[in-house]
């Protein structure tokens, strides 16, 4: 399984690209997926879990209609955290019953649309039990229910992305909780599902695992006790958070490893007493994807040499406020596309085009010599970028092109902003 895009792939598509006016003039910036590279992950997925799991992508991390049609096409579902990801999910043609709805902040008419469509609803406390109670009761529903427990198995490196520590604003923590989680499975019939997440980037597979065998251990225990009514958890879902690697030398975490020791730990999983649900996001877009950005505007100040990319706290909200923990390789391309490599370095400030002093993306960065008219390259732009997009400034959202093979084929995601959809936004 391919781990990243190669700088020489990038070169060749946005040879391409320019070559055959798929980027022009007005598109000072552009945003790449490689469609191939997605697929390949649905297809690995499929192969390291059980035939009968349901895998789901996460909307937020990656919201592209076009996108989604292509996962909903290989036959994923999609985990929605929103009323309107259910909408985009089901957009695409995925049926409810493929859709997992997680969110802290359900509306009752948003939990009744979601119980319409069949969707499978992970409650994120006790008291939405109570309320889902009190929408189905005396009803049948082709939808499933799920209860959200916080393993409290620890935080990983990113605290602002972690999720199981001792507090979380997310789900029941089972420490406090454990007697009155065991009674609500007691309580409802209808609940036949449990449910964890742990975190994203900076969770090492140990604690998604130390994560995933405190709700087993729960899961299997309430089993026990549900058995004499002749119920069970019947649903499991282990939530997403696979980390990726942003940089080329370090080595990306093994999702085999993860589905191995999944399968030796907590065999049950792989058995047909539990149907699995996965969740990820950033595993599948964040390496698939390389966002470019024209070089149109170079300063020189004393001894420092400040490039101006079209893309900054915009696209890279994360990075900007947080450099330390969001890392992206940048690299520099001739006007052609191609990437420069063997030239002699300079060092820069990359600034984003933002009206705050904050909005730097790299500062005394090492990069080929630049000229106007050259491109940046940021890469392993798939996830949690896009999708945080920050209106300030009303800058216009870059084209979006999906490509195959390496480049053989390309598709528009999504065009770039019109002055009219900034209008309308803001209408
Ligand atoms: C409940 C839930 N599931 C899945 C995900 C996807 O996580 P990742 O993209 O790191 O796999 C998130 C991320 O915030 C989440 O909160």
């Amino acid at each position: 399984m391919k781990d990243r895009i190669s700088g020489n792939e990038i070169s060749i598509v946005l040879e391409r690209a320019l070559k055959e006016g798929i980027i022009s003039g007005s598109d000072s910036s552009a945003l790449f997926y490689d469609i191939t590279f997605l697929q390949e992950r649905f297809n690995e997925i499929k192969k390291i879990f059980p035939s009968d799991a349901l895998h789901t992508a996460a909307i937020k991390a990656s919201p592209f209609v076009n996108i989604l049609k292509t996962v909903n096409y290989l036959g994923a579902g999609f985990e929605a955290a929103s009323l309107p990801e259910i909408y985009l999910a089901e957009k695409t043609g995925c049926p409810g019953n493929k859709i997992i709805f997680d969110s802290p902040a359900k509306t009752i008419e948003e939990l009744e649309y979601a119980i319409n469509l069949g969707a499978h609803i992970n409650a994120d406390s006790l008291e939405e039990l109570q309320i889902i109670d009190s929408i189905i009761k005396g009803k049948t529903t082709g939808a499933s229910f799920g209860l959200r427990v916080n393993p409290q198995a620890g935080t990983g490196r990113i605290i602002i992305t972690s999720v199981a520590g001792e507090y979380s604003k997310f789900g029941v923590p089972v420490k406090e909780f454990r007697n009155e989680i065991i009674e609500a499975y007691l309580k409802y019939d209808w609940l036949r599902g449990i449910h964890l997440h742990v975190g994203s980037q900076g969770c090492p597979i140990e604690l998604l695992l130390k994560g995933v065998g405190t709700i087993y251990e729960l899961a299997v225990e309430i089993n026990k006790k549900l058995a004499p009514a002749g119920r069970e958890i019947n649903i499991f879902d282990l939530g997403g958070g696979f980390p990726v690697s942003y940089k080329p030398d370090e080595e990306a975490p093994s999702i085999f490893e993860y589905a191995s020791a999944l399968k030796n730990k907590f065999p049950l999983l792989f058995s047909d007493k539990f149907r699995l649900i996965t969740e990820f996001g950033r595993f599948y877009f964040a390496n698939s994807s390389f966002a470019v950005s024209r070089i149109d505007n170079i300063k020189k100040q004393k001894d420092i040499t400040t490039i101006i990319s079209h893309l900054g706290a915009d696209f890279l909200i994360r990075r900007v406020y947080n450099p330390e923990y969001w890392h992206h390789e940048i690299s520099v391309a001739h006007n052609t596309g191609a990437i420069k490599t063997g030239m002699p370095l300079s060092e820069y400030v990359i600034g984003g085009p933002l009206c705050f002093a904050g909005d730097v993306i790299a500062k005394n960065i090492l990069l080929p010599t630049v000229e106007n008219g050259d491109y940046l390259i940021i890469h392993d732009t798939g996830a949690y970028t896009y999708s945080m997009w920050s209106r300030y400034n009303s800058r216009q959202m870059p084209k979006v092109i999906g490509y195959f093979n390496g480049g053989e084929k390309f598709v528009i995601i999504k065009e770039r902003e019109s002055l009219d959809d900034i209008l309308k936004f803001w209408s």
